[in-house]
C-alpha cells in the first residue's frame, strides 16, 4: 500500500507498513522518543512519541501505529507538550539530571538532553529504584538499573540484533527489572559483549566501563573512522581524551554496520595504549628475540627468502594476508607471491 498523509500541515507519501513516527522522520519532522530503536520491533512503553490523529479520540503512540492513507497527523501542540513534559518529569523521577555519569563523563544521555529540551525539573517526583545496581564483574559493562526508566530497548536489542538474549525483563510493576536468564553476572550469560546493549541506552543504566573516569565529556572529540580489526569494515567513532583513545561508539551510518559492533570493535581499540605493543622489528640472536632496525629487518627477510627459494623453489611458500590490510596491499602481496617468489599458495584470513 502507498498513498499520502498530512503530517503537521505536510503532505507527506505513505509507504506500507510504515508507523506514524516513521513517516514522519522521512519528511524531516521530528518527534521524541525514548523506547524506539529503529532496529527492533517498537514496544510502545514509553508514550513519548505521542501524537494526535484527526479523529481519533485520544492520541497514540507513533512508534507503534501505522500510518495509513489519507490519515491528517499532528505531532507537536501544546496539549501534546504538556502530556510530554509530565511523562518526562515521570520518568525522570529513576533518573535526576545532576548526577548522571554518561552526561558527565560521555556525551549526553537521550533522556537528559529531552529533559533539558522540554524544561523538565528532574527534581518533581521521587522514584522507587534506589538499590538496584549491580556490581557485574564483567571488565566492560556498568549495569546500575537504579537509572534504568524500563524502555527495554537494550532487551530487544540483545535478542533481535544480536540475537545473544543474555538479558530479559525480569519482574512487575515496582519489581520490574533487567535480569539474566539465570540472575547471573553478564560474564556468566550468553552475553557476546557486543555492547548493543550500552549504546541503545537512553540513560545512564548502561555505560562502556572502560570509558568512565577518563575525561569529562567537554574534553572528548568523536573522530569518525574504521574499526581496525577485522576486514567487514565497521564503522566507529572513536573518542579521544587528553591524547589518548578511551573509548568506541558505533557509526550509526556506517552501511556495514549500521549501529552494530563485536566485542573487539567496541572495547578493544585501546590496544593501541598497550605497553606490549611491538615498536621495533625483532631478530632472533642466540635463541634470544633483540631489537633490530627496519634495514636489519628486510635485508635477513630478503637474504632467507632468496637462500629457500634456491634451495627448495617457490612452491616451498605460502603467503596469507590480512582483511585488515587494504585491497591494494593484499593485491601488491599476491603479485608478490606469483611473479617475485614464483609460489600459487595464497590465501587471505577473510575466506574462513
Ligand atoms: S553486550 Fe550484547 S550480548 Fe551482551 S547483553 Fe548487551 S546486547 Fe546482549
Ligand atoms: S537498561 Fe537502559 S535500555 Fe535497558 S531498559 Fe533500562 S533504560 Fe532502557
Ligand atoms: S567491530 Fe568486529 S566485526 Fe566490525 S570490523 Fe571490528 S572486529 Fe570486525
Ligand atoms: S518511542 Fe513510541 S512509545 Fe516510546
Amino acid at each position: 500500500m502507498s498513498g499520502s498523509a498530512v503530517i503537521d500541515g505536510k503532505l507527506v507519501r505513505v509507504e506500507s507498513g510504515d508507523a506514524i513516527l516513521e513517516a514522519a522522520r522521512k519528511a524531516g519532522i521530528r518527534i521524541p522518543t525514548l523506547c524506539y530503536d529503529r532496529r527492533v520491533q517498537p514496544s510502545g512503553t514509553c508514550r513519548l512519541c505521542i501524537v494526535k490523529i484527526k479523529g481519533r479520540g485520544r492520541p497514540v503512540a507513533s512508534c507503534a501505529q501505522a500510518i495509513q492513507d489519507g490519515m491528517e497527523v499532528i505531532t507537536e501542540d501544546p496539549a501534546l507538550r504538556d502530556w510530554r513534559r509530565t511523562i518526562l518529569k515521570l520518568v525522570a523521577s529513576e533518573n535526576p539530571a545532576g548526577d548522571c555519569a554518561k552526561c558527565i563523563e560521555i556525551g549526553p544521555c537521550e533522556l537528559h538532553r529531552l529533559t533539558r529540551e522540554y524544561e523538565v525539573d528532574t527534581g518533581s517526583y521521587h522514584g522507587t529504584t534506589s538499590g538496584r545496581r549491580l556490581d557485574d564483574a564483567n571488565p566492560f559493562i556498568v549495569r546500575d538499573y537504579s537509572r534504568c526508566i524500563y524502555c527495554y530497548r537494550c532487551t530487544r536489542v540483545c535478542g533481535e540484533v544480536e540475537q545473544a538474549h543474555a538479558i530479559i525483563p525480569a519482574g512487575r510493576g515496582f519489581r520490574s527489572r533487567i535480569a539474566t536468564p539465570f540472575d547471573t553476572g553478564l560474564l556468566e550469560s550468553p552475553c557476546t559483549f557486543c555492547g548493543q546493549c550500552v549504546q541503545t541506552c537512553p540513560t545512564s543504566a548502561l555505560m562502556d566501563k572502560k570509558m568512565l573516569g577518563k575525561a569529562r565529556a567537554e574534553e572528548v572529540t568523536r573522530v569518525r573512522t574504521i574499526c581496525p580489526f577485522c576486514g567487514t569494515g565497521c564503522g566507529i567513532n572513536v573518542h579521544v581524551a587528553k591524547e589518548k583513545v578511551i573509548g568506541v561508539t558505533p557509526d550509526w551510518t556506517a552501511p556495514a554496520n549500521q549501529g552494530s559492533l563485536c566485542v573487539k570493535g567496541q572495547f578493544g581499540v585501546d590496544f593501541i595504549h598497550s605497553p606490549d605493543r611491538l615498536t621495533t622489528p625483532l631478530i632472533r640472536k642466540n635463541g634470544r628475540l633483540s631489537e633490530a632496525s627496519w634495514d636489519e629487518a628486510y635485508e635477513l627477510i630478503a637474504a632467507k627468502f632468496s637462500q629457500i627459494k634456491r634451495e627448495s623453489g617457490g612452491g616451498a611458500f605460502a603467503f596469507w594476508s590480512s582483511s585488515r590490510g587494504t585491497s591494494e596491499s593484499n593485491y601488491l602481496m599476491q603479485k608478490f607471491a606469483r611473479a617475485v617468489i614464483g609460489s600459487n599458495n595464497i590465501d587471505n584470513c577473510a575466506r574462513t
